[in-house]
């Protein structure tokens, strides 16, 4: 088995999810997919949206389940009713996903996208937010992670910022949920996205979104799926939920959703992460530290389980391919997925180290190890 440090990829199935998904295919050729969903209509309609709302602190009317965070995310926000008169803000560290729908956003409606700045450690320039909030501000956008570094955004400070002010406020939790303590309730935001593969150890394929009530109110999807509406006539039809589950589409995985319940479950059985902590953290940055020629992109002041690096003598691709030759797993981390931010540390690909709760001490010597001959 090798060592996996690409959680920010994609996290290790813990044994549950793995069999639950598998018992549910084996069901599904036996006895019909449709058959199969209604003997779990319990999970699928209940349990797993019950699991992500205590997971994230939110009602259970808000939770939406997709296929992917980046569904989630363009679900909710292409349904905003902005304007050419709406300024949107968003964070060097925004995810490109996230960007090209706000460059269509703005191509459609003429609004404004503003970046914030940071300050010269790299962390957001929260002054500046308080400074300048004005009443035009429609949505601020921020990523509590970023995809390609390690930078925790102070998500429940901006949220007091912006408490007073009409903006909708948008966090893309999808580096963070199953690594971080993620509170919607504590942020204060009307969106929440994560992505079920990621620290949450869930399966590929799975998303949800967390969706408040001021931005359901605020928007108007283009389209209702028939799990939610009933066509009335040749031009009408009627939507009956006005809770999140209406950005849905009605086709899923029931095999996938079913593992996301699992890992759900999973992760709120055990949230304490050890080899997400400090300390596990900590060691992958020094063992990199102290490499010749290698640089640390470890912007801000509080940072998560992922260390990024580049060394300016080998190409980011051939160090993943040389520790994935001695077992050891780690992910090239694209410049243009964090536009904003990566180029211009002049990091077009760079290294990506994500350990999560299975890293042991052990493996991190492997790393170590694997890493000194691949760099010397
Ligand atoms: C910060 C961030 N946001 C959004 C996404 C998009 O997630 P998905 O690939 O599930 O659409 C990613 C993916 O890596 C990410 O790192």
């Amino acid at each position: 088995m090798p060592v996996h440090l690409n959680t920010a990829g994609a996290g290790l199935m813990p044994a549950e999810v793995v069999d639950t998904m598998t018992a549910h295919l084996t069901e599904e050729a036996a006895e019909g997919a449709y058959e199969t969903e209604l003997r779990h209509t319990d999970t699928l309609e209940k349990g797993v949206y019950e699991a992500l709302a205590q997971l994230l602190d939110a009602p259970v009317d808000d939770m939406a389940v997709f296929d992917s965070a980046t569904r989630a995310w363009s679900s909710a926000v292409s349904a905003l009713r902005l304007t050419g008169a709406d300024r949107v803000w968003i964070t060097p560290y925004e995810y490109a996903g996230g960007l090209i729908l706000w460059t269509e956003l703005r191509r459609r409606t003429g609004l404004r996208v503003e970046v914030v700045p940071l300050t010269s450690s790299g962390d957001l320039d929260l002054d500046w937010m308080r400074r300048n909030i004005r009443e035009d501000v429609a949505v601020v956008s921020v990523p509590h992670v970023p995809s390609g570094c390690g930078i925790v955004n102070p998500v429940e400070e901006i949220g007091r910022i912006l408490a007073p002010w009409p903006c909708l406020y948008l966090v893309d939790a999808c580096q963070s949920v199953g690594q971080l303590d993620v509170s919607v309730r504590k942020i204060g935001c009307d969106l929440l996205t994560g992505a079920g593969r990621k620290f949450l150890c869930g399966p590929r394929g799975t998303g949800f979104a967390a969706i408040g009530p001021r931005l359901r109110a605020a928007a108007a999807p283009m389209f209702h799926d028939l799990h939610v509406a009933d066509v009335t006539s040749a031009n009408d039809y009627a939507v009956h939920t006005e809770g999140a589950r209406r950005f849905e589409y009605a086709e899923r995985s029931a095999a996938a959703v079913r593992g996301l319940d699992a890992a759900l479950r999973h992760h709120l059985a055990r949230p304490a992460s050890p080899g997400t902590g400090p300390g596990t953290r900590d060691a992958v940055r020094s063992i990199v530290d102290e490499l010749p020629d290698t640089r640390l992109v470890d912007p801000g002041t509080r940072h998560a389980s992922i260390v990024t690096f580049v060394c300016e003598r080998l190409p980011a691709a051939r160090i993943r391919a040389e520790l994935a030759a001695r077992d050891v797993n780690v992910w090239v981390a694209q410049g243009n997925h964090t536009p904003l931010y990566l180029p211009g540390q002049g990091v077009d690909h760079g290294v990506r180290v994500s350990p999560h709760h299975y890293t042991s001490p052990q493996d991190i010597e492997v790393f170590a190890r694997a890493l000194r001959e691949v760099i010397r």
